[in-house]
């Protein structure tokens, strides 16, 4: 097919603001108008005469390239009608990286993984030299591309140009599949010339023929979106309108209890990642901040230039970097002066209880030898002390000193401090490093521990799982930031700690041993997650094409294998060792492994997401691994992500999902169509119903339970499910809505934590046919009810959950007839509110309940009855 070269300016365009019907009267084929409505994305108007044309007014395609923000520019898109029979775009990134974009449809709708060929990555030198410019290996970045096909080739040849300075040159190359490409040369303008036409009101780009029966797909599809569109917006603050005519219902709920089928009994979990100082200042106890002195201004990405190795001490101190602790811990404290000391002001402020245990712990040394006396101090904020310790610090090695402080009266604002109260017989200076302060008070008591009403919060939660340490943490900034397993255990002065993503530090205090063992003991499934060998798709360095280097890949690959022995191995295993060295001689009993998170699927995730994914099956065929399908319910990487975990036989997949109230909804059949028989399961891995304005309330609750009785329905495909994301400290928040807030002193679950605990107290792996029959003929009300019947085997309990997300009341007849066999007293616990409360909480009640029992569902309200067994 060769590209119509059409005259570069087509005139006299008439827009139209919306898409329009197509008409009888129009012909066999329209021309197709494809352009970019800024650096936004690829966008398509239609004409039957090109003169007049009408804009369709929507993205077909944007770009994945890069973090949000500076980068997911779509510059230039230039389609092409394949050989192939299929559409492929073109595109330039930015005006700096020697890539280019490519993607490939086969209907302008669905699109395939994106790529982004590095034709300039090639010598630029020699590039240089051919273009016969004395800036060798100037020429790098790659602008508004071109194609055409060569039949005679049999191949597509791409043309770009390159800027340097004011120089301009232009190059081209071929390839026959858009994979792998030839080399780069150089070209004339005269090839680059001519296949771009500009039309005014629209912009440049390319014009195709297409059948009206095409253009007619493509405007059923928009006017499909939109409708769906509504339907996603629509607000409960509406519904006084919308449901002005609903009277309060009446209605019977009818179980069978002779259908039933079994559901994972690991369906509810949670999320955990160190997002919004969840972990470092949250459920990680460590009072003191920056106890290493290790913060970075890169950890903020330059953004706070007082976050440096000093952040969180006040003092007369010097920051020193000879003979450090540990190569992985490189700073340190120095107090050169009798009476010089430091200061901690934890994270935000220090909780210190009257009469409680503190264990306060230091390392020091003293470079030129001698002695020092040191003493510690807490003191409240207004510098009272509460309890203090001396300790004579000796010889020119590191060495730990530790005491238990216990304060005489309690602060909210409590501070640290470390006072060097002379130097003697020659000492000069005194280092510390790794000043800690931990309540002996945390989570079942264990050292190192969490934070106990933070701990207590997630495991009254009752998660059958849980996940860590991310999202966007597990995969990380770049390829450097990745969250690597083995830099997280071990003695604490030797943990590698790093940037955290979210833009504070990681002290990775809280590491992968110390998660197994919350895991333990909130009887939780450890589900770690590690790095695809791939970045986070938002990388501002690299992004999702700087996959770990392949010549890397063995190590990485074994890296992985690793944390399975550690975690599983007999005692006497290299890596079972270090667990039982740790303090934990008995396996851990892993089952499920994450590999990779929300990524986009492209060839480099996938050539090493298949290498991990064989070494794992082939050494631990037990092992259940979760692949990943992208941060979306559809698009491309939802679709090559499920394509890929089926080819490769994929235990899992790890969906995401944050949408509108009305997405949840109107997509409560979302997995009744998915395959029972594909061994592929789901985990719904992270999802929330966002409001505008991201409040956690009893609209977005109430979406949530309405779906969650859909998803246990289909618990027999969908095998976990976690909320995201978990915790977020007040005043650090990087993400809204949260399930649970919380400061130094209190923890504040939301309204969507009391759906997440009721479904997770409450679940079952059993579940019974149900049918909710209510005399209602609005579809809008309709889908606005929901329940879910199902039995625990454990307790052979029988639960009944009811959402009614109505501005009326709905009365319920229970219906069944094995229903004789429970109660008669059935606990009965209720969440109602005005859908936008964020105060609401559950209420509960015993009531008597058997067959014909009148139930009464209140407006705006989730009910969860139990009934145990006779
Ligand atoms: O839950 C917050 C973030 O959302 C996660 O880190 C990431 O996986 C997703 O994009």
């Amino acid at each position: 097919m060769k590209i119509a070269r059409l005259p570069l300016i087509l005139t006299g365009c008439l827009l139209f603001s919306l898409a329009q019907p197509v008409r009888a009267a129009v012909p066999d084929s329209v021309s197709l108008f494809a352009y970019a409505d800024g650096d936004k994305g690829l966008y398509l108007a239609w004409s039957t005469d090109d003169l007049h044309w009408t804009a369709m007014n929507h993205r077909f395609l944007s770009c994945d390239y890069g973090p949000w923000g500076s980068e997911k520019r779509m510059n230039h898109p230039f389609l092409l009608r394949g050989h192939d029979g299929r559409w492929h775009c073109l595109w330039s990134l930015n005006d700096r990286d020697p890539l280019l974009a490519h993607a490939a449809s086969p209907d302008l709708i669905n699109w395939k993984r994106q790529s982004y060929p590095g034709v300039m990555q090639a010598s630029s030198e020699a590039i240089g030299h051919a273009v016969g410019l004395p800036q060798t290996g100037a020429f790098s970045n790659c602008l508004m591309p071109v194609c055409r096909y060569l039949d005679d080739e049999q191949a597509y040849e791409l043309v770009w140009f390159s800027t340097a300075g004011a120089d301009t040159a232009y190059f081209k190359c071929r390839t026959a599949d858009f994979k792998t490409y030839g080399e780069t040369v150089s070209c004339r303008r005269s090839d680059w010339e001519g296949a771009i036409c500009r039309i005014e009101g629209l912009g440049q780009g390319t014009v195709h023929r297409i059948p009206t029966e095409t253009l007619q797909r493509l405007t059923d599809y928009i006017h499909g979106e939109a409708y769906r569109n509504a339907l996603h917006n629509e607000r409960c603050a509406d519904d006084p309108v919308r449901f002005a005519h609903l009277q309060p219902l009446q209605g019977e709920l009818r179980m069978d209890f002779r259908q039933e089928k079994a559901i994972s009994d690991h369906l509810m979990g949670i999320f955990f990642e160190d997002i919004s100082h969840a972990a470092d200042g949250g459920l990680y106890a460590e009072l003191v901040q920056n106890r290493s002195f290790e913060y970075q201004v890169a950890d903020t990405k330059g953004r706070n230039k007082n976050w440096n190795a000093r952040y969180a001490w006040q003092g007369n101190f010097s920051i020193g970097s000879e003979q450090p602790l540990a190569p992985t811990n490189p700073h340190y404290a120095v107090l050169d002066a009798a009476g010089a000391s430091l200061t901690n002001s934890g994270y935000d402020g220090m909780v210190l209880t009257a009469g409680d245990r503190y264990d306060c712990s230091f390392f020091a040394r003293l470079e030129q030898g001698g002695r020092a006396r040191m003493e510690v101090r807490l003191t409240d904020e207004n510098g009272h002390a509460l309890a203090s310790g001396r300790f004579i610090v000796k010889g020119s090695s590191w060495k730990k000193y530790a005491c238990t402080l216990t304060p005489s009266s309690a602060a909210e604002k409590g501070q640290l401090s470390l006072t060097c109260l002379s130097l003697e017989d020659g000492a000069a200076s005194v280092s510390a490093d790794m000043i800690s302060l931990f309540p002996q008070k945390t989570f079942k008591n264990r050292p190192n521990g969490m934070r106990p009403d933070l701990a207590q919060v997630i495991a009254d939660l009752h998660p059958r799982f849980v996940r860590f340490p991310g999202g966007c943490v597990a995969h990380g900034d770049g390829l450097d930031n990745m969250y690597r397993w083995k830099n997280t255990i071990g003695p604490l002065e030797r943990r590698q700690a790093q940037r955290n993503i979210w833009n504070y530090h990681q002290s990775y205090g809280l590491g992968y041993y110390e998660y197994f063992c919350f895991c333990e003991d909130i009887g939780a499934e450890p589900l770690p997650v590690l790095p695809a060998g791939v970045p986070c798709q938002n990388s501002a360095h690299g992004g999702q094409q700087g996959g770990i280097p392949m010549s890397e890949m063995d190590d990485y690959v074994q890296e992985v294998l690793d944390l399975i022995e550690w975690a599983n191995g007999d005692a006497r295993t290299p890596w079972g060792s270090l667990r039982a060295a740790a303090g934990h001689p008995k396996p851990f009993h892993l089952k499920y492994i994450g590999i990779g998170n929300e990524d986009l699927i492209t060839d480099v995730f996938e050539e090493r997401f298949t290498m991990i994914f064989n070494a794992v099956k082939a050494k631990y065929p037990d092992i259940k691994v979760v692949g990943t399908v992208g941060p979306f319910y559809r698009g491309s990487d939802y679709e090559e992500g499920w394509d890929l975990a089926g080819r490769l036989g994929v235990d899992i997949v790890d969906e995401h999902y944050y949408n509108s109230p009305g997405w949840f909804i109107y997509n409560q059949n979302f997995y009744d169509a998915y395959d029972r028989d594909a061994k592929t399961k789901v985990y719904l891995g992270e999802y929330a119903s966002h409001v505008p304005g991201k409040a956690n309330n009893i609209e977005s609750a109430l979406t949530e339970a309405l779906y969650l009785t859909a998803v246990e329905r289909n618990g027999d495909v969908v095998e976990m499910c976690s909320y995201a994301p978990l915790l977020a400290k007040e005043g650090h928040t990087n993400w809204n809505p949260d399930l649970i807030y919380f400061n130094n002193t209190e923890v504040k679950p939301t309204v969507g934590y009391y759906v997440q605990q009721l479904f997770g107290v409450h679940s079952g792996d059993r579940y019974l046919t149900s049918q909710l029959n209510v005399h209602l003929s609005d579809a809008k009300a309709r889908a606005r009810l929901g329940a879910s019947v199902v039995r625990d085997s454990r307790s052979s309990d029988l639960i009944v959950k009811l959402v009614n997300l109505l501005p009326v009341a709905a009365t319920l007849t229970l219906q069944a007839d094995g229903l004789a066999a429970y109660g008669p007293t059935a606990q009965k616990i209720t969440l109602s509110g005005q859908p936008d409360d964020r105060t609401a909480r559950p209420t509960e009640s015993d009531i008597e309940i058997g067959n014909g029992s009148v139930l009464e569902l209140p407006p705006y309200s989730f009910t969860v009855i139990r009934l145990h067994e006779k």
